[in-house]
């Protein structure tokens, strides 16, 4: 067995990570270096702790709208129960800390694989970069030197702990576990497996919180998804925590096709059958591929004619006007795409990346976990599409621009 093989195999075995979605960099550097690592500076050289205050706020918004819920759900309110797990050095578990105090009794477990960065976690003094130039300072952190301290009251209500996630001893009874940015490098099968533990630790109606980067809870799993505003999480069913959302909305009735979309040129594709479509389809991928938009257009508004019922052409159109500048022309075909598959994940996709670039970055991050999770739940990819594997690039790409 190789060098490299076995060192991943080691790191798959205890740290449930997956070192092909790992920087390559890292173990380039690992078997470059003289001395066999031990297994302590294995685990701390593959635990990442990038991390800060308040990072992606809507979780906490969530929690802060959910709270009063989840802390009654089976009596009289009481003390929330929460685990912040692959803490790193902290700064998520103060946020959670410092967004509920003085509003909700809450028990707080926050744990790491790392013990450096447990102990650094538990002095609660860090730099000015774990702000990441957020100007105004919550009212539980004070300035001190060039860093800042958490309020000492506040840090005597957090509880530090060293857990690896492949190990027993999950806390058990939660209501909220928050779990973000440490299972996207894990395998996809130890993921599951973590999730499935999740699962078991949090009484019914309590609430897992991911990053829109980690991977999707498989259906498998049990967990349902649930959408708080923009912010989405995943209920262990049994106890309906929120009036149950409103019906999607139809999409609005589109407007009459433009001028531009009717005149279809003498049409170059006999276009009756089925499998013609697709040869006009594959014709018009290599148009768009060689630049030559404007005669894939009216090849696709030609389709489009024939046969209107189909998301393909519609959402070809949709890239083409997008890559001419026309963006809300692209959001009308991407919602007409997505009105004819809505779970296509190449329309969520554009459609998210046109709202981004709309400045919409809510509604973008919602079309994009639509599209994360249908590819996750094996939705293929529309007949224009990218492979599955390019399409979970292309989003990924997207979500880490909002
Ligand atoms: C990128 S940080 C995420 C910190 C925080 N959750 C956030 O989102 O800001 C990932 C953390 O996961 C931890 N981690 C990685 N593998 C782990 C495992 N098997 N068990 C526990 N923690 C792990 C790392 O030590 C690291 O501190």
């Amino acid at each position: 067995m190789s060098q490299r093989q076995a060192l991943a195999d080691e790191v798959a075995r205890r740290l449930g990570v997956d070192l092909e979605s790992f920087a390559q960099r890292r173990v380039e550097d690992w078997l470059a270096s003289e001395a066999p690592m031990s297994a302590e500076q294995l685990v701390r050289t593959f635990s990442i702790g990038e991390t800060f205050f308040l990072r992606h706020q809507h979780h906490f918004e969530l929690l802060l709208a959910e709270a009063p819920r989840l802390s009654a759900v089976d009596g009289p309110p009481r003390a929330l129960r929460i685990w912040s797990a692959g803490c790193s050095t902290g700064e998520e578990a103060y946020s959670i800390a410092g967004t509920l105090r003085g509003r909700v009794l809450f028990d707080l477990i926050a744990t790491d694989l790392n013990p450096e960065s447990v102990d650094k976690a538990r002095r609660g003094v860090y730099s000015g970069w774990s702000l990441r130039g957020r100007v105004e300072l919550p009212d539980w952190l004070r300035p001190e030197a060039d860093g800042v301290v958490v309020d000492p009251a506040l840090r005597q209500q957090v509880r530090f702990e060293v857990l690896n996630l492949m190990d027993d001893g999950f806390p058990q009874g939660l209501d909220v576990i928050f779990c973000r940015n440490v299972l996207l490098y894990f395998s996809p099968a130890r993921a599951q497996e973590v999730y499935q533990r999740f699962l078991a630790a949090l009484n019914p109606g309590g609430l897992l919180i991911i990053a829109d980067t980690d991977p999707t809870p498989p259906p498998s799993v049990g967990f349902e998804v649930f959408w708080r505003g923009q912010a989405r999480a995943f209920r262990k069913p049994g106890v309906r925590l929120a009036a149950p959302p409103p019906p999607p909305t139809p999409p609005p009735p589109l407007p009459p096709p433009r001028e531009a979309l009717v005149v279809a040129l003498a049409t170059p594709v006999p276009l009756q059958a089925a499998d013609q479509l697709k040869e006009g389809l594959a014709a018009c991928r290599r148009l768009i591929g060689a630049r030559r938009l404007d005669e894939a257009r009216r090849i696709l508004e030609g389709l489009l004619k024939h046969h209107p019922l189909e998301a393909s052409p519609n959402l070809m159109l949709g890239l083409i006007a997008e890559e001419q500048g026309r963006r809300a022309e692209g959001i009308a075909l991407a919602r007409r795409a997505l009105f004819l598959e809505p779970d296509a994940p190449f329309a969520h996709l554009l459609m998210g990346r046109l709202l981004r670039r709309m400045g919409e970055p809510d509604r973008a991050r919602r079309h994009l976990l639509r599209a994360k999770d249908a590819l996750s739940q094996g939705a293929t990819p529309t007949e224009c599409a990218p492979s599955e594997h390019e399409l979970r690039e292309m989003i990924y790409e997207q979500l880490r621009h909002l």
